[in-house]
């Protein structure tokens, strides 16, 4: 570790979201702006990588220039480049790793590729009472969902992942199901709050066998069928989206809880577009207080895609001397256990 300050730029341009951020090592985040592609994308039910992709070329800089004002920063007052580097859209990924290697190269400084899920999983250090390592995280975004324990920067142990759909996987497709637009989750949370919860009973996916994997693809299964069962009925589609919430929310609690009695870590993170979900917060929160552990989350706009994770991953790696050569590369899977330690 260097004791010198680190002034670090970060940009993520993984998929649906361009969105760039300043944190520094001694006064914390400085600021940060998102733009989401959601209008972009929403005629087409999801993502189009080649528009995201064209999208992000179109928005970057402009968001890099506004971001500068907004903190009152030069260019020159930036010390290094933290971009998300995968996993992600690998078009969409060349943009930030092209603009920021090159920003990088005429500054002079240097420029880091960052695990966009290093980002998500650290993404509680910015808060105001961060927790301390070791903790386990529940990481439940898009594409992933994964249990994992945190022993620091870059020491990383997965103990358990999805083994088909992603819980916000999941979430997207049944509500496409359900009629619902994209991005499906939010959409089927604000659905779900007109659900009566105890009409439906979803299964608890594998909770009734040993292990910490999940498999989320039976559920969107399970929702369709009873779909077609009352396709008559106005009121199922929000009873079934309550019911599926439930289910989810219910099986990460069940899992975290046995990750945590499994390795006696006492802090639980949550992080990852899912963990915006109230339901899910609510009910890791009871289970924390059972289990008279600690839980954090980010706030709700850090839980989804940000520049603020990345800048804070990136600035941890540049403090320790980390840094990548001028070339550079983008990878659209990238497992997290190939990270090296800090
Ligand atoms: O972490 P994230 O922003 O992007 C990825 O890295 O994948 O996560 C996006 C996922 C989407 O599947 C979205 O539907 C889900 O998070 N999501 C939610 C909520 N907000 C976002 N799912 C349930 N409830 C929410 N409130
Ligand atoms: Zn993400």
């Amino acid at each position: 570790m260097t004791d010198k300050n680190q002034c670090t730029l970060g940009i993520e341009t993984s998929c649906d979201e361009t969105a760039v951020a300043i944190y520094d090592s001694r006064a914390g985040l400085l600021a940060h702006e998102v733009y989401s592609q959601i209008a972009l994308h929403a005629p087409y039910g999801g993502v189009v990588p080649e528009l995201a992709s064209r999208d992000h070329i179109r928005k970057t800089l402009p968001l890099v220039r506004s971001l500068l004002e907004k903190s009152k920063l030069a260019l020159t007052d930036i010390t290094g480049i933290a971009y998300t580097a995968g996993p992600g859209l690998v078009g969409a990924l060349l943009v930030g790793a092209a603009i920021g290697r090159s920003l990088a190269f005429a500054l002079k400084i240097p420029a880091i590729a960052v695990h966009h899920m290093e980002g998500h999983l650290l993404a509680p250090m910015l808060e105001a009472e961060p927790p301390t390592f070791p903790f386990l995280a529940l990481l439940v975004s898009g594409g992933h969902t994964q249990l994992v324990q945190v022993d620091g920067v870059g020491r990383y142990t997965v103990l358990g992942e999805s083994l088909d759909d992603a819980a916000g996987e999941a979430f997207d497709k049944t509500a496409k199901m359900l009629g619902l637009p994209y991005p499906g989750g939010p959409a089927l949370a604000k659905l779900a709050q007109q659900g009566n919860p105890a009409r439906f009973v979803f299964p608890r996916p594998m909770t009734d066998r040993p292990g910490l994997d999940f498999s989320f693809s039976g559920l969107k299964t399970f929702a369709l069928t009873t779909l077609k069962e009352h396709a008559d009925d106005p009121q199922a589609r929000a009873d079934i989206a309550v019911a599926f919430e439930i289910a989810v929310a219910e099986t990460l609690a069940i899992k975290c809880r046995r990750a945590m009695e499994q390795t006696g870590l006492q802090r639980l993170v949550i992080a990852g577009g899912v963990g915006a979900n109230q339901r899910l917060r609510q009910r890791l929160t009871q289970l924390a207080e059972q289990l008279k552990a600690q839980v954090y989350y980010p706030r709700p706009e850090f839980c989804t895609d940000n520049a603020a994770m990345i800048a804070y991953a990136g600035c941890q790696r540049l403090l320790a001397g980390q840094h990548e050569a001028a070339a550079f590369h983008a990878r659209a899977r990238w497992p997290m256990s190939e990270l090296p330690a800090v």
